[in-house]
């Protein structure tokens, strides 16, 4: 080793010790002859101090370093004299005298660096990732990461599950995204498609006999880009057999807990709670509400009947409704400019026609542009409705319900932010289940699967599947940790007969049923068990569980929202040898 101990490590223990670190350099300061500057490493930073005692020559070369040169300093460990300790560094107490420095390698001068006061913008940082990563706060994510992973897998581990590997190259396995397709060179115009999960593998396994899965799988999906997504992530993937929802749902509120302890010190409460997706839907909004606040959603349309506001009595004769919240303390704080600025947000963003409202006054007084057209007695039950006191701003829309459902949802969020209402250093979790089994493509003019084709309606529900799609519920659950979808699964269709019954729902003809999942379809007739499973998404839980805002923080070398790693350049023009070879011809699109 060329070191003998880490950069983090030496305390007053040590004094007067003779050692040697290495690491890269840091903050250099000239004190009247005097040479400080801190050594680094990924374990913490040493001050090292370079005296005019120990000759000219090794003064000298110290005065030569530079921002990120890498170093060995062999040396004597001393306390820092009184008044000078630095207690926000564990090894602040102590420094090292240096005896010999030897240069290990130069460095340019950086332009990402952790002793650099300013972060550059993402895009440099991501240009310089290995710089970026030498930041303390990256190395304590992926440092969170690691133990995280380990964590699932000792879990699992115990609970008896085996981690075994699924291909990459593979048949398309439909989450709703498009595919990465790689290319088959020896099957010239074939192709193998990224997995977008392990999904159809994995129910391959519980029918091999393998009952409990896990894997830490490589996930693929070619969608639109938001901070909580990237083209390529990274799921916990489990799946069981002989097990019903619940037994699932337990194990991952097994794991939470115990995440939640190990990596956060927070006891949580089991079972987690269990919402069904009609409820959040009608107090939310939102099938992934943010439960660490409440705003929850109102239906006044039955009082918006009375009213005299044609906007209102309009939308609810055609069937709509009207809804709303109650923002706290938020007639102060929204002048109406605030006001109409979320007024274009839920117009331009979810399509609403408007947004109605009003500032709360004493005795339950609406003040309003439209409060006219609400008698006294109405605007006093509108605010108890709402629970609304004196100094609230109450926030209307009305329009059908899934519109109303989605601007609201956006509302709730927006304003929650812009108020400080969200308690950040709060965790919470629960499950949303019961969830539709399909939507209505109103473009396609279709029925598609809400999670993916396997999952398998509640039983009662079955007789329903071909005359009331829409009424079917699915045996369906998602996890939910501060309005993320950390998670989601489903117990699966085992019955073949079953699944060829979804598949007509889905308009996927018997042929195409035959030609993209023949082999599943085959496999469910050789004595398929009941099963089920889940994926977490593993980056979204670090990123939850560190704090951080944006995926690509948890990430080591992530995709730009353009999907575009720009460290390495990729994807990138190839040769057309390569092409030749693959017998690809690129047409591009004319500029
Ligand atoms: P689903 O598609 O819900 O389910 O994915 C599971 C979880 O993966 C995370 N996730 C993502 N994270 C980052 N970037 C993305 N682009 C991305 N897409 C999804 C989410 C999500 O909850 N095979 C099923 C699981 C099952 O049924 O067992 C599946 O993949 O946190
Ligand atoms: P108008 O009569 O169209 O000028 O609208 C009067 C007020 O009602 C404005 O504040 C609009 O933003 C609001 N409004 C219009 N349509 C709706 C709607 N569908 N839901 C809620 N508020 C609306």
């Amino acid at each position: 080793m060329l070191r003998t101990h880490t950069c983090g490590q030496l305390r007053p223990e040590h004094v007067g010790q003779e050692c040697t670190l290495c690491g890269w350099v840091e903050t250099i300061r000239d004190h009247g002859g005097t040479v400080f500057f801190d050594l680094r490493d990924r374990y913490g930073k040493t001050q090292v101090v370079v005296s005019p005692e120990e000759g000219q020559e090794l003064l000298q070369q110290a005065q030569g370093l530079r921002a990120e040169y890498v170093v060995q300093v062999q040396g004597v460990v001393a306390l820092r004299p009184p008044g000078t300790e630095n207690p926000k560094l564990a090894t602040g107490q102590v420094e090292l005298r240096a005896r010999k420095i030897q240069l290990l390698n130069r460095s340019l001068p950086p332009p990402v660096a952790p002793g650099l006061k300013e972060l550059p913008s993402e895009e440099v940082r991501l240009r310089y990732r290995y710089l970026d990563l030498r930041r303390p706060a990256m190395q304590e994510v992926l440092v969170l990461r690691h133990r995280m992973t380990k964590l699932m897998r000792d879990y699992f581990d115990e609970l008896g599950f085996l981690e075994i590997e699924t291909p990459m190259l593979g048949r398309s396995t439909p989450e709703g995204a498009r595919d990465y397709l790689v290319p088959s060179r020896i099957h010239p115009g074939k192709f193998y498609a990224l997995p977008q999960s392990p999904q159809l593998y994995k129910q391959i396994l519980m029918i091999a006999g393998y009952d409990r899965y896990v894997q830490v799988a490589r996930c693929f999906r070619d969608e639109d880009l938001r901070a909580d997504r990237q083209p390529e992530f990274t799921q916990l993937d489990l799946e069981m057999a002989f097990v019903e929802m619940e037994d699932v749902m337990e194990v991952i509120d097994g794991l939470v807990a115990r995440l939640a302890r190990e990596l956060l010190g927070l006891e949580v409460s089991l079972p987690l709670p269990r919402l069904t997706y009609d409820e959040v839907m009608q107090r939310y909004g939102d099938d992934a509400p943010d439960l660490r606040y409440g705003m929850e959603l109102q239906d006044i349309t039955s009082l918006a009947q009375q009213s005299n506001f044609q906007v209102f009595r309009q939308v609810v004769e055609q069937g709509g409704v009207v809804r709303g919240l109650c923002v706290p303390g938020g007639a102060a704080h929204y002048s109406r400019k605030g006001i109409d600025e979320l007024t274009v947000f839920v117009q331009q963003d979810f399509g609403a026609k408007g947004l109605a409202w009003f500032r709360v006054e004493e005795g339950g007084k609406l003040n309003s542009p439209i409060a006219k057209n609400f008698p006294p007695s109405l605007q006093q039950k509108i605010a108890q409705q709402l629970s609304a006191q004196p100094g609230d701003l109450l926030l209307f829309v009305a329009g059908d319900f899934d519109l109303t459902c989605r601007a609201l949802a956006g509302v709730r969020k927006r304003v929650a932010g812009e108020l400080g209402l969200v308690p950040r250093d709060k965790m919470h979790f629960a499950w949303v289940v019961e969830f539709p089994l399909f939507h209505w493509n109103d473009e396609e003019k279709r029925w598609e699967a809400n999670h993916h084709p396997f999952t398998a309606p509640r039983p009662q529900d079955i007789p329903y599947l071909e005359t009331e799609p829409g009424r079917c519920r699915a045996l369906a659950y998602d996890l939910v940790i501060n309005g993320s979808e950390a998670g989601g699964g489903t117990i699966r269709i085992h019955d073949p007969e079953l699944q060829k019954r979804v598949f007509q729902v889905l308009g996927i003809s018997p042929e195409q049923a035959q030609e993209r999942f023949g082999f599943l379809l085959e496999a469910l007739s050789y004595g398929a068990p009941p099963h089920g499973g889940i994926a977490l998404g593993l980056d979204r839980w670090v990123m939850l569980f560190s704090g951080r805002e944006n995926i690509r923080e948890v990430i080591a070398f992530p995709k730009t929202q353009r999907a575009v790693d720009l460290m390495t350049g990729a994807p990138g023009p190839v040769d057309p040898r390569q092409l030749r070879e693959l017998h690809i011809q690129v047409q591009l699109p004319p500029k």
